[in-house]
Formats: C-alpha cells, sequence, structure tokens
C-alpha cells in the first residue's frame, strides 16, 4: 500500500471550517453506482399506493400464513397490519438461513471487554434459542407472558430475545446500565413471569454483581418465578433453589426441538420501556408482523446491506430501542454477519472502535453523535492509528448532528467516500422514520433527511395546519405505519392521550419541534420540552448548542432555558472545552456570545456560560438538561441515578454554589 501523510490536526480543523457552509453532499459515485436503491422509483411506487408497497415489502419474511388483509384502520389509533397473517420473529431471524444452507455464517463477531473473542453462528444461536426456549416452557412460560431480560452486551442477550420470540413470551430489555431499582420498577410494570440475567456484568475492567442486586427486589416481585442466570465471570453467587437456574446448565439439560410457534401477526413481540416527560416511564408495545417488516426493509435499504459482502456494526446497546431493531431483529432478519461489543467506546483505549472496524472489516457503522463529538474530544490521532478503507457508509441516531462532527464523522472516519444517513426515529416508531437513501439522496448535514417510502411527515402548527417550508412546528407523522408501537402496556388511555390526541385519532404526535424546509428535508430541533422562549420567540437548546460547538475551542455544549425576569426565559450554555483546559475566561465568554449572535442572531445569545468539565447525560448518551435547569435555578436535584457520571451533579452544585456567593 502506498505510504499516505496524515493529516495534521489543525489542518483537519481548517477543512473543516472551510466546508461548514457546504448545504448538501451528494451520493459518491463510487457508492451510488453499486447501491441497492439508486434512483427514487421507490419513494414513487410507495407514494402511489403505500399500502401495496407495505404489503410487497412483508413479501421479504417467511409467513406461515399470509395475511389477508394488509391494514385495518376501523379501530383508529389501534391500527393492526397484515391481519391474518401467521409467523415467528426468530424463525425469520434464524431458522430460514440455516434451512437455507447459511448456518455456518457469523452472526455476531462478539468481542469481550478484555480483548475475549466468539464468533457466534447462526446454527449456534438457533440450537442455544431453542434449548433456552425449552427451557421457559418447561417452566410453565406461555405465550403472551413478559420475561425481562437484564443482561450486558453478550451473545446471551440475542439468544433470551429470540428464545422469548420463539414461544410468544414479549420479552422486556432493561438496559444493562440501569440501577436494580429501575429494573424492578420496569418488571413490576409489565408483571414479568421470568426474568433472564447474569452473575456479574463487566465495565472498563471492574466487575458489578449483577445477581445479588437483582436479588434484593425479587422477593418482592412474586410474579417472577423464574430466574435464569448467564455465568458471565462466574463469580460465586447465591440462588434460589425452585427459583434461579444457571442458563449454561438449564440449555445443557433442555431438548434440543423446538419448533417455532406460528403467531399472529399481531402477537406481542416486546415492550420496552422509554422515559416519556413524566416520571413513569411508558411501556412501549410493539407486535410481530408490522415491525419486522419495517426493521427489515429499513435495515436493508437505509443500510444498503449486502448479506454477503458487508460487515455491519451497530454500536448502541441492545437495551434500547436502537439496539432491539439494529443489533438484534434487523440485521438477523437480513441474514447479515454485524460486530457485537461488549465494552465502552475508550476502553480499554479510545481507539478501540476504530481497532474493530479494522479487525471484523466493518463496512458499515451505525452510531450517535454524542459519540462522534465524544472522538472529536480524543483526538484524531485515535482513528488515524487505523485502516478505516474496509467502511462503506455511516450513520447516526439519536438526536440531531451538528455539522461540524459530521463533517468530522466524514472526514475522520468515513474518508469522504462514505455517504452518511442520520437516521431519525423514535422508539415508538420501531424502525427508521425520516433519513437519505443513501445511494439516490444527497445529505445535509444537520438534517435528517426525508420520509422514507411508505410515510408520510409533517410540520403542523398547534391547530393542526402545516406551516410554511423553513418554519418551525410540531413534526407529525399522518398515516400509520406496520413497526408503530400499538400501545403503551396495559394503557390504551395513556397511548391516545399521549399520541393520538394532539390533533386526531390518525395524526400521531411524535412531540419532536422540526422544520421542513424547500426540498422536503426535515430538521429535527429537538424534543418539544427543549425549546426555549426568549421574548416570545423560540429557540432550538439544539441549534445554539450545534453554533456554540461550531466554535474551534469548544467540544460539547449543553443549552437549556432558564428563567428570566425580563424576556421570560433565557439561554444558558454548559460550555465544555477542547482539550485540558475547562475555563474559557471573559474574552472567550464574549467570542462565543458574538459566534452565537453571527451564526442564529443576536437573540440566540446566550445570557450566562458556564464553563464545565462535563454536563449530566444518561446512560444511553443524552443529555439530561432537566438537572441542568435544576440546577442553573437552584432547584433541589430530581432523580440523579440514571446518570452514566452521577459525580458530574456534585462539580456542577459547588461551582454554582460559588458563583452565587
Ligand atoms: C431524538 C432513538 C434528531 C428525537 C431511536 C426523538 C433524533 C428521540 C434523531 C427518540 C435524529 C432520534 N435527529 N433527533 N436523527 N433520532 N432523535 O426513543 O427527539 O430513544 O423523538 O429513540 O430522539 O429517542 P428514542
Amino acid at each position: 500500500m502506498e505510504a499516505t501523510t496524515k493529516p495534521s490536526a489543525e489542518q483537519v480543523e481548517r477543512e473543516i471550517g472551510e466546508q461548514l457552509d457546504q448545504e448538501t453532499f451528494d451520493p459518491p459515485s463510487g457508492f451510488r453506482d453499486k447501491a441497492l436503491i439508486g434512483d427514487e422509483s421507490e419513494p414513487e411506487a410507495a407514494a402511489r399506493d403505500p399500502e401495496a408497497w407495505w404489503a410487497k415489502q412483508a413479501e421479504a419474511l417467511d409467513w406461515f400464513e399470509e395475511p389477508d388483509q394488509v391494514l385495518d384502520d376501523s379501530e383508529a389509533p389501534f391500527y393492526k397490519w397484515f391481519v391474518g397473517g401467521k409467523l415467528n420473529a426468530s424463525h425469520n431471524a434464524l431458522d430460514r438461513h440455516v434451512e437455507a444452507g447459511r448456518g455456518d455464517r457469523v452472526a455476531f463477531h462478539w468481542r469481550g471487554e478484555e480483548g475475549e473473542e466468539r464468533d457466534v453462528t447462526y446454527a449456534d444461536l438457533l440450537r442455544d434459542v431453542k434449548r433456552l426456549a425449552n427451557v421457559l416452557k418447561e417452566r410453565g412460560i406461555q405465550p403472551g407472558d413478559v420475561v425481562g431480560i437484564f443482561l450486558p452486551m453478550i451473545p446471551e442477550v440475542a439468544v433470551a430475545m429470540l428464545a422469548c420470540a420463539r414461544i410468544g413470551a414479549p420479552h422486556n430489555v432493561v438496559f444493562g446500565g440501569f440501577s436494580p431499582d429501575a429494573v424492578k420498577e420496569r418488571m413490576e410494570f409489565s408483571e414479568a413471569k421470568g426474568l433472564i440475567t447474569v452473575d456479574c456484568a463487566r465495565r472498563k475492567g471492574k466487575a458489578a454483581d449483577i445477581k445479588p442486586a437483582v436479588d434484593a427486589f425479587l422477593d418482592d416481585v412474586p410474579s417472577i418465578e423464574t430466574v435464569v442466570v448467564v455465568r458471565n465471570t462466574g463469580a460465586d453467587v447465591p440462588m434460589k433453589e425452585g427459583r434461579d437456574l444457571f442458563y449454561d446448565e438449564a440449555i445443557e439439560a433442555a431438548g434440543e426441538d423446538c419448533p417455532a410457534e406460528p403467531l399472529d401477526a399481531e402477537h406481542p413481540l416486546y415492550v420496552l420501556y422509554t422515559s416519556g416527560s413524566t416520571a413513569k416511564p411508558k411501556g412501549i408495545l410493539h407486535t410481530t408482523g408490522g415491525y419486522l417488516t419495517g426493521v427489515a426493509w429499513t435495515t436493508k435499504h437505509v443500510f444498503d446491506l449486502k448479506p454477503d459482502e458487508d460487515v455491519f456494526w451497530c454500536s448502541a446497546d441492545v437495551g434500547w430501542v436502537t439496539g432491539h431493531s439494529y443489533i438484534v431483529y434487523g440485521p438477523l432478519m437480513c441474514g447479515m454477519t454485524s460486530v457485537m461489543y461488549e465494552g465502552a467506546p475508550d476502553y480499554p483505549d479510545k481507539d478501540i472502535w476504530w481497532e474493530l472496524c479494522e479487525r471484523y472489516g466493518v463496512t458499515v457503522f451505525y452510531t450517535a453523535p454524542t459519540a462522534i463529538r465524544a472522538c472529536m474530544k480524543w483526538g484524531i490521532s485515535h482513528p488515524q492509528k487505523h485502516d478505516l478503507s474496509k467502511l462503506r457508509l455511516l450513520g447516526t441516531v439519536g438526536e440531531p448532528i451538528n455539522p461540524k462532527a459530521w463533517l468530522w464523522y466524514w472526514k475522520l472516519i468515513g474518508g469522504e467516500r462514505c455517504p452518511i444517513v442520520d437516521t431519525w426515529w423514535q422508539t415508538e416508531t420501531g424502525h427508521i422514520m425520516i433519513t437519505t437513501l443513501p445511494g439516490a439522496q444527497y445529505a445535509k448535514p444537520g438534517s435528517a433527511g426525508k420520509p422514507l417510502p411508505g410515510l408520510e411527515a409533517a410540520v403542523l402548527d398547534e391547530e393542526g395546519n402545516e406551516v410554511p417550508a423553513g418554519e418551525q412546528g410540531l413534526l407529525a407523522l399522518r398515516r400509520p405505519w406496520p413497526g408503530m408501537l400499538r400501545t403503551l402496556f396495559k394503557d390504551d388511555e395513556r397511548f391516545k392521550e399521549t399520541y393520538f390526541s394532539k390533533w386526531d385519532e390518525t395524526t400521531y404526535f411524535v412531540g419532536d419541534a422540526a422544520r421542513k424546509d424547500k426540498d422536503g428535508y426535515f430538521w429535527i430541533v429537538g424534543r418539544v420540552d427543549d425549546v426555549v422562549n426568549v421574548s416570545g420567540h423560540r429557540l432550538s437548546t439544539a441549534e445554539v448548542e450545534s453554533a456554540i460547538v461550531a466554535h474551534p475551542r469548544v467540544a460539547e455544549a449543553a443549552v437549556i432555558g432558564q428563567q428570566d425576569e425580563d424576556t421570560g426565559q433565557s439561554i444558558a450554555a454548559f460550555v465544555i472545552l477542547e482539550g485540558e483546559d475547562s475555563e474559557g475566561g471573559e474574552a472567550l465568554e464574549k467570542e462565543l456570545r458574538e459566534h452565537v449572535a453571527q451564526r442564529i442572531g443576536k437573540l440566540a445569545r446566550p445570557k450566562r456560560i458556564i464553563w464545565t468539565a462535563d454536563v449530566p447525560k444518561t446512560r444511553s448518551g443524552k443529555i439530561m438538561r432537566r438537572l441542568l435547569r435544576d440546577i442553573a435555578e437552584g432547584r433541589e436535584l430530581g432523580d440523579v441515578t440514571t446518570l452514566r457520571e452521577p459525580g458530574v451533579m456534585k462539580d456542577l452544585e459547588g461551582k454554582f454554589a460559588g458563583e452565587e456567593e
């Protein structure tokens, strides 16, 4: 290979600065020529007859009985898809590929934190899924019974999910980083009959006791009659006779024959709790036929995946919807080889992601903007150590990506040859909704793109009228789609109230503010509750953040609206600088205000800038503005147990106490 000189940090910074104003990025021709979708014919076909188009996409699944109706909207907003059809998710994810002679294909290149490796094939998964499904059946778990899953990022988490799906027991996966209290609450809400968990979980070289922590609440949740414990570290953990089983022993003793249950298309596949604007988490319920259709279509076409050539890596945790749809169901439906990594992006070192991309020949990589910003902060030397030339497509999800991070991703990870798909969706939507088809549509950094085929999105005002192009309003979805949540677990009323009462029973209220530009591209502004109203003008915290982050000295920023005597609300910005220095000083403060004024307008200038080394984030990486608001306004702090680094709040509180003196 020819030696290439790597650009310096300054050079990269300068080039990014020069490209910040470039509005559109066409699909690179090397990519477009081989893309599954290279033109607008799919979106056009779907627009002509969305239901017929979705029916066609459902044919990609293996049905035990074909559906006889595509969409039943007679009880809107309780929609039903593919009525009369029967299928099974685990059959579609596994048996189908094994029966077609692809059992030896690696489903997951798994990598443990300490460098252990396991290649798990489709045949391996199927064998274990059948055995675990038999264990659950023997324990009396019936179709419709909820089974909790509280596991780290190990292959057994996929086995557990698919074993549940095989027998029609909806799973309720709880993110491994949640506290035992959060797990308990979710088990109670869902009336779980069983729980699949682990002895200990590993995090950055340390082991955390899981089974003993779970034991502390199990007696208070009597619905849980069976606990299956995966031996992860092999630590000695207490087991309760008659209730607890070790996974390895149980599957060893179980029968290997377990036909996949033919389930109704509307049979619940899983419940997944997500936080709403109130304290009580919402149990999002997804069903089988529609969800799988939407997830399979988007996995294949948004990521342009070819099972014989590509290696896919979605760096999310399986405990979030992104992991459900794009680590487990989507890639397995499509027969892909994926990477599954147990650890943190900076352990054992900050180049681990790029090392794994090189090692496994990852071609398509999907992550979150917050992770990209962390990588930016760590510096360019980490990706530059590795050969990332196999990568051909990159994706992001979870929050708007500021153009500076987009360009960094484009240049340093994608080598300017990989299109970037910014995918907008929610736990509720089940699968990607708004993005760009990477071989057919140009990208605009900062905009997610357009609704995918078969979907209809709009930006509405309070009354439900579409707002003019370029103006901010409320994002709405105006047509039911196959992967949509069917209800909130055992709470039909709250489902209707939350999503289908703002306008009417056919228009889904997203809860995000957005703009649609003249080209039909959607710019997600942020949650409606993160919109700041300064002197009657609405401003997005995300937008101000993006402006601040575009300053060369800034690594990350979190913006909140705080009460203000004069203007109703004013903007406070928590700013993290690049490099070691965490204090910016007066001159930089002034400069940043000017910088924001320049990028958005004087109105958006932060009234207050707070230098900080970190901001509170949830374990999935979302900035917790609620806590920042509490701090800025001197309120008592709410619940901080779901924070990734609870210590951050102490530092910030100290800072504010100091400031007020
Ligand atoms: C936000 C994650 C901008 C949005 C899959 C949404 C995004 C919420 C994007 C859902 C994106 C997600 N651009 N904002 N590409 N993707 N969001 O349920 O506010 O964890 O409503 O689902 O994240 O978060 P959730």
